[in-house]
């Protein structure tokens, strides 16, 4: 269970949320950018916690390539939306502020799609620090969300914001994209992948 009100469950976004991904999905509609950046961070048959998983695109698109998956999620709309899409995906009802070192160690975070945006207020370090404590050795964060124009109910991160967060956090830098295509950074949305800054 969530240990604080997230930005997501104060603007009870899920329904629509959830309702444009399942068009998406009966559609056809490519909704894999994400997990194919992920799946090139990797090696193969690595070990992937998707933070803030929502209905499991991200997680599904990752255990079809072979991938160990773990998916966390608050919400419990879209934890049952994910389950019913995705029989049998391994999905479970948690907020990143839970995670224990135990969860780990993972080679890849997964925290994409406008999570960061929508934790709860005020707890940008505490979610960097969680997620930082499940890394395994050489494990890393990849990280996105909109820099500008954020989604209705969510707070605006301006990216000097984020990266200073990142590194009180005891995180680094290891490479900043402005998409999932990994166009050059720029001022509308951010990505970045993240790894443990060295002591
Ligand atoms: C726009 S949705 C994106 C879902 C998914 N990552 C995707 O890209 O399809 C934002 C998600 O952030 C999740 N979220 C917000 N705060 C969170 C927290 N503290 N722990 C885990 N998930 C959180 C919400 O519950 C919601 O599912």
């Amino acid at each position: 269970m969530a240990t604080r009100r997230t930005r997501w469950q104060e603007a009870g976004n899920s329904g629509n949320f959830g309702k444009r991904f399942a068009e998406l999905v009966s559609a056809g509609e490519d909704i894999d950018g994400e997990a194919r950046l992920a799946d090139t961070l990797l090696p193969r048959g690595a070990r992937v916690l998707d933070a803030g998983a929502g209905m499991g695109r991200v997680t599904a698109a990752l255990l079809h390539r072979g991938h160990d998956v773990l998916a966390i999620e608050p919400d419990e709309s879209l934890v049952r939306q994910a389950r019913a899409t995705y029989p049998g995906l391994p999905i479970q009802e948690r907020d990143i502020l839970d995670l224990t070192p135990d969860d780990g160690p993972f080679d890849l975070v997964v925290c994409v799609g406008n999570v960061m945006v929508y934790l709860a207020e005020g707890t940008e370090r505490e979610a960097l620090r969680a997620m930082r404590a499940v890394l395994g050795e050489n494990g890393r964060i990849l990280v996105g969300f909109h820099l500008q124009d954020p989604p209705p109910h969510a707070r605006t991160y301006a990216a000097s914001e984020f990266e200073a967060d990142l590194t009180a956090a005891g995180l680094r830098v290891d490479l900043r994209a402005g998409t999932y295509q990994l166009h050059p950074a720029n001022d509308a949305y951010g990505v970045w992948v993240l790894s443990r800054a060295l002591d």
